[in-house]
């Protein structure tokens, strides 16, 4: 039987499709390699949101390619990002490639998978922006009778400079794709342009496949889509036969309403990316109402100086943003924001760059994720001199960094003293007599486990140290049952 090894780079939604493939491929009969060494497919699945991250992936592609000079019949393939915005020009630089496909026609893998290894093919690909194929009832049983199989730790490969996973995914939290493809114009970003206009999921494809999670165990499951809240809102129509008890009439606070009702199983539901145009009164109403909805939303800010957020094309300026903050803060008592920043965007001066500190101040953030701008071919801002300098952009970077670090410290030291929901994950990576989980608010905890601690279960968490990306705490006993 062959054996296969996917090598995911980039961000929440590829990490999904790496599952998702996982699955078509055991489908066909295939099983997961041990080690990547010893796969006879290799797949990587890309991103293309920074210069780096293709680096990274091409470098990989060729190591990769090079041992087919040993193994002829291998198979190595290419998905994701990378491999939409390159298309057929790949196999100029990777003649020995098998295929490439774009991240809209990723069904088609299994089947070139299959061809590759039965005739030796190389160059085949496919980069048709498909409507998503809906998750069949088929999909969702297979899940069923493989419980073991998804997800099973693995995360996106990062590199200092990479979009971050922010809930990663695991044996207890997983992450579901509402919303493909993204129909936001902001002039850096190349995900449009790879990814396709913005198209979503049917509700009910959408529940079926969060009960085949929970069944298999999963407790916390991150619904996701690269504009998140913009679910429902271009060509699509609420089925009308799915009520809205709370009386909602936009599709995203439906949508959480009904999973939540549905999937009671599911104790944890979260979403992202935000906008913090998407933050409307009925999403914070849903936020701060439906019991399984964290506290807990990430919202990408990119900037806080009105006039680069105005050359971002990103639809708001800093009040705007700092508004939907307050909003959510007040409806959602605890709730913990992190964003995402990009420094040394071209033409940001050391004034816009002290806006975006101060705006960072004032929303005080839980976390934030720092970008470095890196010109996408095709975007918009691509054709304006990257005039920022990479030392100045590093030198952006490490004073954001460290006002975060200072800022997530001293947000963190307001948990010390009280108890908090932890979910359990397992045994911490660095010290296996301590377990971790997260909190609601997704922060990560640690503590010392009792023979009742079992991955999946709630327990309740007494902290009593904070550090800036972790809380440090205590088992309150007698407390598995929350
Ligand atoms: N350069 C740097 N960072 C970028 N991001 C998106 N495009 C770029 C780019 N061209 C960042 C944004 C986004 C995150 C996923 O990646 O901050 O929110
Ligand atoms: Fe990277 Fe964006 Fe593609 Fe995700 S959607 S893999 S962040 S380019």
């Amino acid at each position: 039987m062959p054996t296969f090894a996917l090598h995911t780079y980039g961000c929440q939604m590829n990490v999904r499709d790496s599952d998702i493939l996982a699955r078509r491929l055991r489908a066909k009969g295939l099983t997961e390699a041990e080690t990547e060494d010893e796969a006879d497919v290799v797949i990587v699945n890309s991103c293309s949101v920074r210069g780096k991250a293709e680096d990274k992936a091409l470098g990989k592609l060729g190591l990769l390619c090079a041992t087919k000079r040993d193994r002829p019949n291998r198979v190595i393939g290419l998905t994701g990002c990378m491999a939409q915005r390159l298309g057929a020009d790949i196999f100029k630089k990777l003649p020995r490639l098998s295929f490439s496909v774009g991240p809209r026609a990723e069904s088609l893998i299994p089947q070139f998978v299959e061809r590759c290894l039965e005739t030796g093919a190389e160059q085949l690909c496919d980069f048709e922006v498909r409507d998503a194929p809906p998750e069949t009832p088929e999909m969702a049983r297979d899940d069923l009778s493989r419980l073991d199989c998804l997800n099973q730790g693995k995360k996106a490969d990062k590199a200092d400079d990479e979009p971050v996973v922010t809930v990663a995914a695991g044996p207890v939290q997983s992450f579901v794709t509402i919303l493909y493809g993204c129909s936001r114009r902001c002039s850096y970003c190349i995900v449009p342009s790879v990814r396709g206009e913005e198209q979503s999921r049917d509700p009910r494809d959408i529940l079926l496949e969060v009960k085949a999670e929970a069944t298999r165990g999963v407790r916390d499951v991150c619904l996701l889509g690269q504009s998140v809240m913009r679910y429902g809102l271009s060509r699509f129509q609420w089925p009308e036969d799915i009520p809205s008890p709370a009386g909602y009439t936009e599709p995203m606070p439906r949508l959480l309403e009904y999973i939540a009702r549905e999937v009671p199983e599911i104790p944890r539901i979260r979403f992202t990316s935000g906008h913090p145009n998407g933050v409307t009164a009925e999403l914070v109403h849903a936020m701060a109402n439906i019991p399984a909805v964290c506290p807990h939303l990430h919202l990408p800010m990119q900037s806080g100086s009105d006039r680069i957020l105005k050359e971002m094309n990103r639809g708001y300026d800093s009040a705007t943003y700092l508004d939907a903050v307050r909003r959510l803060r007040a409806a959602i008592p605890g709730i913990a924001i992190t964003t995402d920043i990009i420094v040394g965007y071209p033409g940001e001066t050391e004034a816009d760059f002290e806006a975006t500190r101060r705006v960072m101040e004032e929303a005080d953030f839980d976390n934030s994720f720092i970008f470095k701008y890196s010109p996408r071919p095709g975007t918009r801002s691509a054709l304006l001199e990257d005039s920022v300098s990479d030392e100045e952009k590093c030198r952006r970077d490490a004073i954001l960094l460290a006002d975060q670090d200072a800022r997530g410290l001293r947000n963190n030291a307001r948990w010390v003293g009280r108890i908090v929901e932890v979910l359990c994950e397992g045994p911490s990576l660095r010290n296996a007599a301590r377990w971790a989980g997260r909190s609601p608010q997704n922060k990560i905890v640690l503590f010392e486990p009792d023979d009742s601690v079992r991955i999946g279960s709630f327990v309740r968490v007494r902290v009593k140290e904070a550090h800036a990306q972790t809380l440090y705490g205590d088992l309150v006993r007698n407390s598995s049952a929350v």
